[in-house]
């Protein structure tokens, strides 16, 4: 039975007491999406969902056991909220690879990178302040920040990512709290931040005295290329770094991290004792012994190779299958392109029909903080579903967008 509680005439109007803020709330799309797309029969590409069957699932049992045998009293007990200091000298060490030079004081773990974003907005974000992003970004970043009352102004993509030549104009009408990129294999456009970008978006950051938030839960995933420095690694006064075990591990296994000055790595803290005190200990000696035995770094390597595969996969169907006039970004790495349509295809009003023919993508107005864009795109995730599936499905789409086309 369910209980409401009761005033006059027997029911409570919750709407009344809620916060301000929370009316600039939405559940996520894609958690909405994901609720339909669940059922077994359904093909979908829309969740950013790793490959369950490639989940270590030996391994991290194998760690769940030794650290029950070896160390309960510190893996089931209270922890600090900056992080498990192991994990956080592995990090410090495996980020100097890529040229992100910090102390393990530099870094604190966090309850998956979306804890990062929404602590980011906390601390940073007061009502009616901007945040500069991408056109479009990730939905996440959207619902975190919107939450306190933020609002967005964007500059566009292409193949090599954020426009950074737009920037200057947006900053000259609009100051901002910071800017926030996606710079590898971006969710959900597919694309890469050139290197030359990257310099000019440092210089424009540095001229303008502002912070950099670059998040990169994609980056170890790369299948084509050579890995590109980091921002961070260009401006660590002034870059906050977000890395995930997400992507690379398993993404239950809810452990992120951030690398940032000492100043905001202090501030951050604190607005994390509010939310969860810490993340939890036992997940994060979990990834830490798996990180230690080499093992996530076996599982990145099996990754690349499968993920690889399915991106041509999904590429090749792409071509084949789909009508004239469509058109696709080749992603070097992560786990989705982005899809554009005839203009005449609403690929949001298309959905019900693509769920018909059980098959699911992500619309692309969802993706823009003022849904003004995107209206024939959408967001393709080609890790989670098995090749034949992916071949299918998007053969599926490929027919039920000509049926559309002919109709019109
Ligand atoms: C760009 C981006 N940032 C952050 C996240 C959040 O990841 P998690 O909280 O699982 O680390 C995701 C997840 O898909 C993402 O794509």
């Amino acid at each position: 039975m369910t209980v409401h509680a009761v005033s006059e005439n027997g029911q409570v109007n919750w709407e009344r007491f809620l916060a301000r803020r929370v009316q600039k709330m939405h559940s996520s799309a894609i958690r909405e999406l994901l609720k339909v797309t669940q059922q077994p029969d359904v093909i979908s590409f829309g969740g950013g969902m790793p490959a369950p069957e490639l989940f270590p699932v030996r391994e991290i049992e194998e760690a769940c056991s030794y650290l029950l045998r070896e160390a309960p009293k510190m893996a089931l007990q209270y922890s600090t909220t900056e992080g498990y200091r192991p994990l956080r000298e592995f990090l410090a060490e495996a980020m100097a690879k890529y040229g992100i030079r910090h102390s393990p004081d530099n870094i604190l773990i966090t309850t998956g990178s979306q804890q990062a974003l929404d602590l980011i907005g906390k601390i940073f974000l007061d009502p009616g302040t901007y945040v500069l992003s991408e056109r479009p970004t990730y939905l996440g970043a959207i619902q975190a920040w919107r939450a306190y009352e933020a609002d967005f102004v964007t500059v566009p993509l292409d193949d090599d990512g954020m426009q950074v030549e737009y920037v200057e104009d947006v900053l000259k009408k609009t100051p901002v709290r910071y800017i926030y990129v996606l710079p590898n294999f971006h969710n959900p456009a597919g694309t890469t931040l050139s290197e030359e970008r990257r310099h000019m978006l440092v210089d424009i950051a540095r001229k303008y005295d502002l912070i950099i938030v670059e998040d990169d839960p994609y980056g170890a995933l790369r299948y084509t290329g050579e890995d590109i420095i980091p921002i961070a690694a260009l401006a660590p006064e002034r870059t906050i770094y977000l890395g995930t075990f997400s992507k690379t591990l398993t993404p239950g296994v809810r452990i992120g991290w951030v690398v940032a000055p000492a100043e905001i790595i202090h501030r951050l803290v604190q607005a994390k004792q509010g939310a969860d005190l810490h993340s939890s200990t036992f997940d994060q000696m979990i990834a830490n012994d798996v990180a230690q035995r080499g093992i996530l770094k076996m599982h990145v390597r099996k990754l690349r190779k499968v993920y690889g595969e399915r991106r041509d996969i999904m590429l090749e169907a792409l071509a084949e299958f789909w009508p004239e006039g469509s058109s696709w970004t080749t992603p070097k790495g992560g786990l989705f392109l982005w899809a554009r349509v005839p203009e005449s295809i609403n690929t949001l009003a298309f959905m019900p029909k693509a769920l018909e023919k059980k098959v699911a993508y992500v619309p692309g107005v969802h993706f823009y903080p003022h849904e003004d864009g995107g209206f024939n795109a959408m967001r393709l995730n080609f890790s989670n579903a098995q090749p034949e599936m992916i071949v299918e499905g998007i053969r599926r789409l490929g027919v039920a967008f000509k049926e559309e086309l002919a109709r019109k």
